[in-house]
């Protein structure tokens, strides 16, 4: 069916996404080359049962024909994380990633969350490819969180009371 009307301009979308506050993730994978990483803030929660979880991988970036089909670790980052997602975003940066050793979907070390995926399904998302995975091994650890809006990073403390009371 046509379009009634004309599609928004890149910037009139960025300019409304840029307004909506992501945690900031590495998702990290296996390549044919070794261990690599790409930071993603288009990951979210999608089912419980079966655990499913969605990421949104651009089509040009480099990792893209790699990562679609294979096991990946979505690494969601703390406060103090910040040169750790730039790197991973392609800034020139003196960081040196720290990975787990043998484990067997390659994860940084000491992210505030992990979340080890197998592949579930893979649709199409316009310049992105939307893939889900199902969440096979996770784990957590304490500390405030990193933070992406008005195309810049932030942080938010963790709250003092737990999250207990909701799970
Ligand atoms: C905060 C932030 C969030 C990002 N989110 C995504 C994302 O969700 N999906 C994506 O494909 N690229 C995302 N990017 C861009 C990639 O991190 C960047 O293009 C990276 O260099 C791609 O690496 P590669 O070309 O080596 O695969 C994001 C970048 C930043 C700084």
């Amino acid at each position: 069916m046509p379009h009634a009307l004309a599609p928004p301009s890149p910037d009139a979308l960025r300019a409304c996404m840029s307004r909506f506050t992501t945690g900031v993730t590495v998702v990290t994978f296996a390549a044919d080359d070794g261990a690599r990483g790409v930071t993603m803030n288009s990951f979210t929660s999608v089912s419980a049962d079966p655990p499913l979880v969605l990421i949104s991988v651009a089509r040009r970036a480099r990792s893209h024909d790699q990562l679609i089909d294979r096991p990946f670790c979505i690494n969601v980052l703390g406060a103090e994380q910040e040169p750790i997602a730039r790197l991973f975003a392609g800034a020139r940066s003196l960081t040196e990633p720290r990975w787990v050793p043998d484990a067997p979907v390659p994860r940084l070390d000491n992210p505030l969350a992990w979340l080890e995926c197998q592949p579930w399904r893979a649709f199409d998302g316009g310049d992105h490819t939307l893939v889900l995975g199902r969440v096979t091994d996770l784990g957590h650890r304490d500390g405030d969180a990193l933070t992406y809006a008005w195309s810049r990073f932030g942080t938010v403390p963790q709250l003092a009371e737990g999250i207990e009371h909701l799970i």
